[in-house]
């Protein structure tokens, strides 16, 4: 078996918690005890977990007396999740529920035939109307909806740290108007002595900067048109986004490929970089830090990609031989509640996916969210499934991955072209 294969499963941390005052805290999912769910997830320490923590206070006051069973497997992104969750599919043992992404990353497990169709499931519970007919399309398949979102991410934000910035001259609220501008920035703050002024991380993340470099250089339409096979990938968007990729990792800290989000994020957070690239969970790692927003760090769209929302959504599923369907029903409704998804959010630094969430609710960054998903262009985030399905987005972070390494931006071009080769005869 494969390593990395190996060490997500070693990683798996399958904890019993017994929610509404029911005694017994149990480890294993037994099939003949009904008051048990296993749910399967990414969100195993730090910000998200705290965010995991909200929802299980919702569900337990919602649903009482059954026992939640956490199958989460660290690792940004699903990193490690997604292969442990396919080897357990393949296997024959699902967990009751587990987290995707809305879009293009759950075509494999449709087609799989891995998941129920939960359109009934919609009706019965009156879901069809409390989502975005966006979001309820982005998780159509074949007139079948297959997964209840918890929420929704931007993964097309600049996180800043004030300090940082104000040290090298640099007005926190003067927004650089593109990326050849922040590159500027960049510049002026390693000139100030700022080692490493952009925090990056791991595979994914990179993949997350080089989606938003996509969007900067395509436009929303250009990039959208990647996907739709209208957009070239060797032709001058996609050379510029490689050319705009290649100089900003030359401002990163250079243990990059070694951190998740979180380390990289937590640079920032400590001053010791001016700047991340990061989906809207950051706001819960500042904002648990104690950091203000727009006091001690300041958001914005990544240069070039003002007024484009680029969307991901968490949701979730009932797998085909789930062993607690009821449970894991009950889940799905306290996920797409207006008070799970209220509590979640809260915490996660996400919007709710729900339309009659009311924005004075939420704190300063997502106000700023919600009224940009109201009003922007949407796209779908690559790294967080929604653009392209696993094989897919997989084999582009690779090419992005290895990049890293050689930085040479004809053989990433031309790995980008066989990617959406090999998609299409897929
Ligand atoms: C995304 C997920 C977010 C957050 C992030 C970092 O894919 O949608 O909820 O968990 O990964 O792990």
């Amino acid at each position: 078996m494969h390593s990395r294969a190996l060490a997500a499963i070693a990683a798996v941390a399958a904890i019993g918690i017994t929610l509404g005052g029911c005694s017994a805290a149990g480890s294993g999912s037994d099939p003949n005890n009904p008051n048990q769910l296993e749910a399967f997830t990414w969100w195993a320490s730090g910000s998200e977990k705290v965010g995991l923590d909200a929802l299980l206070g919702v569900f337990g006051s919602q649903h009482p007396g059954i026992e939640f069973i956490n199958a989460s497997v660290a690792g940004g992104a699903g990193s490690n999740a997604k292969e442990a969750l396919a080897s357990r599919l393949e296997a024959g043992n699902p967990p009751d529920t587990f987290q995707a992404h809305a879009g293009a990353e759950l075509d494999g497990y449709i087609e799989a035939g891995q998941l129920q169709d939960l359109s009934s499931f919609y009706q019965e519970a009156g879901l069809t109307d409390v989502f975005p007919p966006s979001l309820i399309q982005a998780l159509t398949v074949d007139g079948r909806i297959y997964s209840v979102p918890s929420n929704i991410h931007r993964a097309n934000v600049v996180w800043a740290n004030t300090a940082v910035l104000e040290s090298a001259g640099i007005d926190p609220v003067a927004r650089p108007v593109d990326l050849d501008a922040w590159i500027d920035d960049l510049e002026t703050l390693r000139a100030a002595g700022v080692e490493s002024p952009l925090a990056l991380g791991t595979e994914w993340t990179q993949l997350q900067l080089f989606e938003n470099c996509l969007i900067a250089d395509l436009g929303p339409d250009g990039y959208n048109g990647l996907w739709a096979g209208a957009i070239a990938w060797d032709g001058p968007g996609v050379q510029n986004a490689v050319d705009h990729y290649a100089q900003l990792i030359e401002f990163a800290n250079t243990d990059y490929s070694s951190l998740d989000w979180d380390a990289a994020t937590q640079l920032v957070i400590d001053g010791d970089a001016g700047y991340n690239v990061m989906g809207d969970w950051a706001e819960a790692a500042f904002s648990q830090a104690g950091l203000g927003h727009g006091q001690e760090y300041v958001t914005f769209p990544t240069p070039g990609t003002v007024g484009v929302f680029d969307f991901l959504a968490d949701s979730f599923t009932l797998p085909v031989g789930a062993p607690h369907e009821a449970a894991a029903k009950d889940w799905l409704l306290t996920i797409s509640s207006a008070e799970g998804q209220k509590a979640f959010n809260l915490a996660k630094g996400s919007i709710p996916a729900r339309i009659d969430a009311v924005a004075a609710d939420y704190p300063s960054y997502q106000q700023t969210a919600i009224a940009s998903f109201a009003e922007d262009k949407i796209v779908s985030s690559l790294a967080h499934g929604a653009a392209a399905n696993i094989a897919w987005s997989g084999d582009i972070a690779s090419a992005v991955g290895k990049f890293g390494g050689d930085r040479k931006p004809e053989a990433l071009i031309n790995a980008l072209v066989q990617a959406a080769h090999a998609a299409a005869a897929r």
